[in-house]
């Protein structure tokens, strides 16, 4: 029998992460900071290499009254100028065109796992990019999911559509619904951001297949604070949702952590619109019962700060302006590691923005490679087809020549 219930027996994680970032540490020890080139940190760092915490951020929190903080959040869904202000923020001008529903959650991650749980049964199949986020597939399993995976890219480098819709056609045919996880702008590990065209080729699988079944999209915006064309327009392809079947639903994850740097505060939401209100009122009745079962409530004091911010015009464009100069100081990063990097002929997935770069490695190629990096103190992570530099947690100078050392090394 043994202490476990039976779909707990085979949980087992194996944080490739963990083990690289120690093995960057070790090697800073033993060789000195400056002869290693730790590209395994996954949170923005400044050009002295130190964690950043935005000073528009913790000048708000610290102003806080003890009140705020301290008590329990007013309802288990969240206080409620938090999800005024997060549907506001996530939908911008499109609000009005939607019904729209909010709960807080403990992160991107709480609204990721409660739409996994709260739209498929167990032995379902969820639907992921080839190429995604680890914890995905973690959560799959947690909620006893099966996993389906579309190709994220095809050979030209764009959106694979084509993938997209077959996979969604399957999953559709066999059990009447499709979830899908989209995680776009800045998409991690790639920094891939989809055209508005990508965005209207998905409306139209959703709708196409929604005669035979409620599609639900998820789309996983926890870096969206972070696209290059700034806030109008990274929510500009949220009006081809105008367009939805009344039988679809979309599922916005945002989160606190990058949009603040507010990591540890575990802070974020779920915003959901339908064009059939119905839809909005029963996943939010489901969603108020997943908050009591599981998580009880969000930390007040974090929902607190956001909608601080969020609501103050002076506050929230100070916030912006602190970010900005990262989004500015992330894409001066990319420019010399992809410049070299197209220079030296080393491959790269589609980056467009964002925090990581991802190389494009033969899987069978991928350990030997990561070996012979590590054997000259160089330390990126694995991640699904490919390894994975994160300009989000390296000072410019350490990317400088590093594309070129990289090809000389991997060939
Ligand atoms: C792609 C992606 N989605 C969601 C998250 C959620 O993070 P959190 O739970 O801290 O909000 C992260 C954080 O690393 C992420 O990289």
């Amino acid at each position: 029998m043994g202490i476990l219930a039976k779909r707990s027996k085979d949980k087992n994680i194996i944080d490739t992460v963990f083990t690289m970032v120690k093995k960057a540490s070790d090697a800073k020890v033993k060789y000195g900071e400056d002869n290693v080139i730790d590209v395994t940190i996954g949170a923005l760092c400044d050009e002295n290499g130190k964690f950043t915490i935005f000073d528009s951020v913790s000048e708000v929190y610290k102003n806080l009254d003890k009140m705020d903080i301290a008590p329990y959040a007013e309802s288990f869904i969240g206080n409620n100028d938090y999800l005024r202000e997060i549907k506001s923020w996530v939908l911008g001008k499109h609000e009005e065109k939607f019904s729209v529903g909010a709960i807080a959650t403990p992160g991107g991650s709480g609204s990721v796992s409660s739409t996994l749980k709260n739209i498929l049964d167990p032995e379902e199949t969820l639907l992921i990019p080839n190429i995604g986020w680890g914890p995905y597939k973690i959560m799959a399993k947690e909620h006893d999911l099966k996993i389906e995976t579309y190709e994220l890219f095809n050979e030209k480098d764009e959106f694979n559509i084509e993938s997209f819709r077959k996979k969604s056609s399957e999953i559709m045919k066999s059990q009447g619904k499709v979830l899908a996880i989209i995680n776009d702008p800045c998409h991690n590990p790639t920094g891939y951001s989809m055209s508005g065209s990508e965005w209207e080729s998905i409306v139209e699988v959703m709708n196409d297949l929604s005669e035979d079944g409620n599609y639900i999209l998820l789309n996983d915006i926890a870096y969206i604070d972070y696209a290059v064309k700034g806030y109008e327009e990274s929510r500009k392809y949220m009006e081809r949702f105008t367009d939805l079947s009344p039988k679809n639903l979309v599922v916005f994850s945002f989160s606190c952590s990058k949009t603040l740097t507010k990591y540890g505060l575990r802070v974020g939401g779920s915003v959901f619109i339908s064009n059939e209100e119905k839809n909005v009122d029963e996943y939010m009745r489901a969603n108020e019962f997943t908050c009591r079962g599981i998580w009880s409530n969000v930390p007040k004091g974090g929902m607190k700060l956001f909608s601080t911010i969020q609501s103050d015009e002076i506050l929230r464009d100070k916030l912006t302006k602190e970010r900005d100069s990262y989004v500015k100081l992330l894409e001066k990063r990319s420019k010399i590691f992809l410049e070299e990097a197209y220079e030296a002929g080393l491959e790269v997935y589609p980056y467009k923005e964002g925090f990581f770069i991802t190389l494009k490695i033969e899987d069978k190629k991928i350990s030997e490679s990561l070996e012979k990096l590590n054997r000259e103190n160089i330390y990126p992570i694995q991640v699904a087809h490919g390894i994975r530099i994160a300009i989000c947690g390296s000072p410019s100078k350490k990317l400088e020549g590093l594309a070129k050392k990289i090809k000389k090394i991997i060939g």
